[in-house]
């Protein structure tokens, strides 16, 4: 029998430290390089924290497998199994520049499902967490239930890439959203902006391409209170490959999935 208890404490307790870990880098100086393309940042704390993930989950639960955005995890192409999906800073580029509005994000995953799902911002201290079936919490305190709302009283978090030409997606189609909304906000950290759905601090979060690090833990906790995640075409999301993300309050999901997203190819 699997202790689901002692594995979200030891969980929460590992992302508290590596919460520390990083608060404690503020003084150094960082080792940054560029990924994919110069504006696709990695520090020397992405890799050493996910290392260090790594190390702990290995030391006590080997057969887990673990999912994680530096690549120092398993190469995996299916989620049988208990799998840990970690993004060790979830929005780097804030990390470097501001050193605030970034998160640890870590989600644990049994055979697809999302049981565990842990959000740390490390600056504020808010450790957002939720155990499938056991309530949402901020800190120690529980998170009420998602309410119904409508899209012009929403605030809808999406990123200004939108204004851009995209071969993929016409941005176009974003525009009647953008305009029936109450407002628009951008935070750089799609962890953040997914417990800011749960918080009700934003009513939607919307981004054209995410991987499994970035959402895995938020799915948990939004829908542990009762809101919607898919993808843009109001799919479910596989945790396996990257796709387009779609986070909203009840009701307000349906009603933009069916009155401003539906013609668009996402
Ligand atoms: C990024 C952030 C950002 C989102 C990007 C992600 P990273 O994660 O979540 O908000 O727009 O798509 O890649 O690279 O900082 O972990
Ligand atoms: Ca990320
Ligand atoms: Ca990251």
């Amino acid at each position: 029998m699997m202790n689901w208890e002692s594995i979200y404490a030891n969980a929460k307790e590992w992302v508290i430290e590596a919460g520390d870990r990083i608060r404690s880098s503020f003084d150094k100086t960082l080792n940054i390089q560029t990924k994919s393309n110069p504006n696709d940042l990695v520090t020397n704390m992405d890799k050493e924290i996910e290392q260090f993930f790594i190390a702990k989950i290995k030391e006590v639960y080997p057969e887990d497998k673990i999912m994680g955005e530096e690549g120092f995890g398993d190469k995996l192409t299916s989620l049988e199994g208990i799998v840990w999906i970690i993004d060790p800073i979830d929005g780097t580029m804030n990390f470097i520049h501001q050193q605030r509005n970034f998160a640890i994000s870590l989600g644990v995953y049994e055979n697809g499902v999302g049981k565990i799902g842990i959000i740390y911002d490390v600056v504020h201290d808010e450790l957002y967490h939720a155990f499938s079936g056991k309530g949402a919490y901020l800190n120690e305190n529980p998170i009420p239930r998602l309410e119904e709302t409508t899209v012009q009283e929403s605030i809808i978090a999406l990123n200004a890439t939108w204004v851009m030409e995209n071969r993929r997606i016409d941005h176009n189609l974003m525009i009647p959203l953008v305009r029936a909304a109450r407002g628009t906000r951008s935070y750089g950290t799609a962890a953040l902006e997914m417990v800011f759905v749960a918080t009700g601090r934003v009513d939607s979060y919307i981004s054209m391409r995410l991987s499994p690090w970035d959402y895995a833990a938020g799915v948990v906790i939004i829908e542990e209170l009762g809101g919607i995640v898919t993808n843009l075409r109001g799919e479910k999301l596989d945790f396996l490959t990257q796709d387009s993300l779609f986070a909203a309050k009840p009701g307000l999901h349906q009603t933009i999935l069916k009155e401003y997203l539906k013609d668009g190819r996402w």
